[in-house]
């Protein structure tokens, strides 16, 4: 035979093997609604065991079983040359969300994501801070690909010549219609490792589906009420009594302050950092930590993981630590044992004890040049590639575990994470600074089960400065960090007054806020919603023809029409933020009645107005029925033994109700039944009148608000 002929039939014969080898997934139920597939030998270490998820079975069964989703039974998977191929149907007029925390775009199909650990780079490539490798569909049902790989995903982008539902062949010549981007009928992922476990979500909408995730991942994390509350985070150099002059102008100010997070100079040393109070600047801790709180201000250290030799934790960690340095410091593997004590041994008794109430854990993401490389390893076995997509939930989880083991919610700010973060009280920022694509950010981070807040830093205009602090306010985190600027939230006194309605607003509004995350634990509802998880909203993600032109469209790409600049926040409130320069904007309300919530008058019904909000106010929308509690304006989040009047305001005409959440705030004995639903509910009386009514539940006792006062917005 001669060799080329020998190489062709060889070649050939591979080939077939690797068709042949295509497979339908093995779908098994593993709780209602939720099936998984294995394929091939997936990984010992993956993204759900990482996060130490466990899922809430009762909410699920709650939520009720579905059938196997029929479109998804044409699955398929392949081995090939280790590396696992999957294709999952699509169908036509389909739509996908998720796919990493992206920043610019909401709608997925179409898209190519490589998806990776990284500081985001102004591109929606996959490379992200929570590099989520799950997507939802339109359809109602979710797909997570549970590896900690650098998983690739073809959402809707390859045409298989043997496709079952082949695009119709155009001619661009000739036909308007002509895509550049023809119909594929499927999402194809490639894994780099021989095998992988693969889950399936189901729902009878985008939102149930996401739901089913958050719940099998243990339900949303519960913050506790003071991480609802405003945070500042001082310079990075403060001394203690520059903490405390911050502290006291929050008080002169009038503005609300929770907690105040110390950047890098708390520390002896940092980057690489000792984890060890700088007794120049801070020369009694627990005394300054104790006072602080006895003002109630808690305090949030920074750190980044990398370990200084200065450390005095550095000699133990030392062997259980990867094969490259990361500013000098050393990279703990923390899926070690020895690790995990030293840790929490030292940040225990040096912080802790002393009553600091959480972490900023920066630093676990990328960027490249900064991390260690992928040929970096790590002694449990880990590779470089597996240590960055995991690094984030590991420190995420062991910070946690240690307040949970002293019954005392944590609530901090995390650059990196991954799929099963929904438990974990981590809220994602970073250095990126575009305030539209902060609100894009938002929206995508209700299909991930993350949080994802819009930071205010410094802002070049008075406008802009107000513009940012009023989105932020409406964010699971209300934060200005001023690490690098100094700056205050009174840093412009133009708009000093503005600033401070609507940081007073979101305290009066932490009844209701408070519920959307008791939501997100227990339903598996993200407290901050895309447009699209919403009922009732149908905003079209049609194409329009794009115009070919040679530079940046030279295939006359179409163009989509996204909502990604407006989002629900709970089940009743749509938030529209202004940006600096607009004087008006679009907003796209949902199906039925909406209202102004300012003023309680109609805004519109199903239909797209435009507002012109003045500067003053950030535009919010209240649905017909919507009820809102409000408790008193104050420059602290309630404490646990607070007993509070409820405004309850009631916007529209329909009959309404609204299930009130409550508990201590602070503890984990929620999870032992230690909470409470009030239920607000508005009727029509004989003379046709609404009427308020609250009924106490049960456990009326343990019911921290009293003196519920109705107000009626819409006047009749
Ligand atoms: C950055 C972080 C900033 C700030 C700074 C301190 O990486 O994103 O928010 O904490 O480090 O050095």
């Amino acid at each position: 035979m001669k060799p080329n002929l020998f190489l062709f039939i060889a070649v050939s014969a591979v080939a077939v093997l690797a068709h042949a080898q295509e497979a339908p997934l093995n779908w098994q139920p593993v709780a209602p609604g939720v099936w998984s597939a294995r394929i091939g030998k997936p990984e010992a270490v993956d993204l759900l065991k990482t996060a130490g998820i466990q899922p809430k079975v009762d909410a699920l069964n709650k939520l009720g079983k579905l059938a196997f989703p029929t479109s998804m039974k044409a699955s398929v998977a392949r081995l090939a040359n280790g590396q696992t191929h999957l294709r999952l149907p699509l169908r036509e007029g389909e739509q996908l969300f998720g796919l990493g925390l992206n920043f610019k775009n909401v709608l997925q199909r179409k898209r190519v994501f490589n998806l990776h650990a990284d500081h985001y780079g102004g591109r929606d490539s996959g490379r992200t801070h929570a590099p989520v490798p799950f997507y939802v569909s339109s359809e109602g049902y979710g797909v997570l690909i549970n590896s900690a790989r650098y998983v690739t995903v073809y959402a809707g982008t390859g045409v298989r010549k043997d496709s079952a539902h082949p695009p119709k062949i155009k001619d661009r010549n000739t036909d308007r219609t002509w895509e550049a981007q023809p119909y594929s009928d499927a999402v194809e992922v490639l894994i780099p490792a021989a095998g992988v476990e693969v889950f399936l979500f189901a729902g009878r909408s985008a939102m149930e589906a996401v739901q089913r995730y958050n719940l099998y991942n243990g339900g949303g994390a519960l913050p506790p009420k003071w991480g609802l509350g405003f945070t500042q985070r001082v310079p990075t150099k403060f001394t203690a009594d520059e903490v405390r002059q911050e502290a006291d102008a929050f008080e002169q100010h009038g503005f609300p302050l929770d907690f105040i997070g110390l950047e890098p100079g708390w520390q002896s040393r940092s980057y690489p950092g000792t984890f060890a109070w700088d007794k120049g600047r801070f020369p009694d801790p627990a005394g300054f930590v104790k006072e602080m709180l006895q003002r109630g201000i808690r305090l949030n250290l920074w750190l980044n993981p990398y370990v200084s030799p200065e450390s005095p934790i550095y000699d133990a960690v030392k062997p259980y630590t990867g094969t490259h340095t990361v500013w000098n410091g050393l990279a703990p593997d923390f899926t070690l044992p020895q690790v995990q004590r030293a840790f929490k041994t030292f940040f225990a008794k040096e912080h802790l004890d002393l009553g600091i109430s959480g972490y900023k854990i920066d630093e676990i993401d990328g960027y490249d040049q900064w991390l260690w490389p992928d040929v970096a390893s790590f002694p449990s076995g880990l590779s470089g590639e597996q240590m960055r997509q995991i690094y984030g939930l590991l420190v995420q989880r062991q910070t946690a575990d240690w307040f949970r083991a002293r019954n005392q919610r944590t609530w901090g700010l995390v650059r990196g994470s991954n799929a099963g973060a929904s438990a974990l009280p981590y809220v994602i920022y970073n250095d990126y600074y575009d305030h539209r694509d902060f609100i894009t950010a938002l929206c995508n981070s209700s299909f991930l089960g993350v949080l994802w807040t819009p930071e205010v830093r410094a802002s070049k205009t008075a406008e802009e400065w107000l513009r940012r602090m009023q989105s932020v306010c409406f964010s699971p985190l209300a934060m200005l960090n001023a690490w690098a600027d100094g700056t205050k939230p009174w840093t412009f006194p133009e708009v000093e007054a503005q600033v401070k309605e609507v940081a007073l607003l979101r305290m009066r509004l932490l009844p209701y806020i408070y519920t959307a995350f008791a939501q997100y634990h227990f339903e598996g509802k993200p407290p901050v919603r895309a447009m699209y998880l919403t009922e009732g909203f149908t905003a079209s993600s049609q194409q329009q023809a794009g115009k070919l032109d040679s530079t940046a469209n030279p295939y006359a790409t179409a163009l989509r029409q996204e909502v990604k600049d407006q989002f629900m926040l709970g089940d009743n409130l749509l938030v529209a933020p202004m940006f600096a320069g607009d004087k008006s904007r679009k907003v796209i309300l949902p199906a039925g009645k909406w209202y102004d919530f300012y003023t309680g008058k109609l805004a519109g019904a199903g239909e797209i107005i435009t507002v012109t909000p003045g500067l003053d106010q950030i535009p919010l929308f209240v649905r017909d029925g919507g009820i809102i509690p409000l408790i008193p304006a104050a420059t602290r989040a309630p404490k646990h033994d607070d007993i509070l009047p409820v405004e309850v305001r009631h916007y529209g005409e329909s009959a309404s109700r609204f299930a009130l959440y409550d508990d201590d705030g602070e503890t984990f004995d929620y999870e032992r039944g230690a909470f409470t639903w009030t239920d607000l509910m508005a009727s029509r009386d004989v003379n046709g009148s609404l009427q308020g009514k609250v009924e106490l539940p049960q456990n009326a006792r343990a019911v921290r608000y009293h003196d519920f006062k109705w107000v009626f917005m819409t006047k009749p």
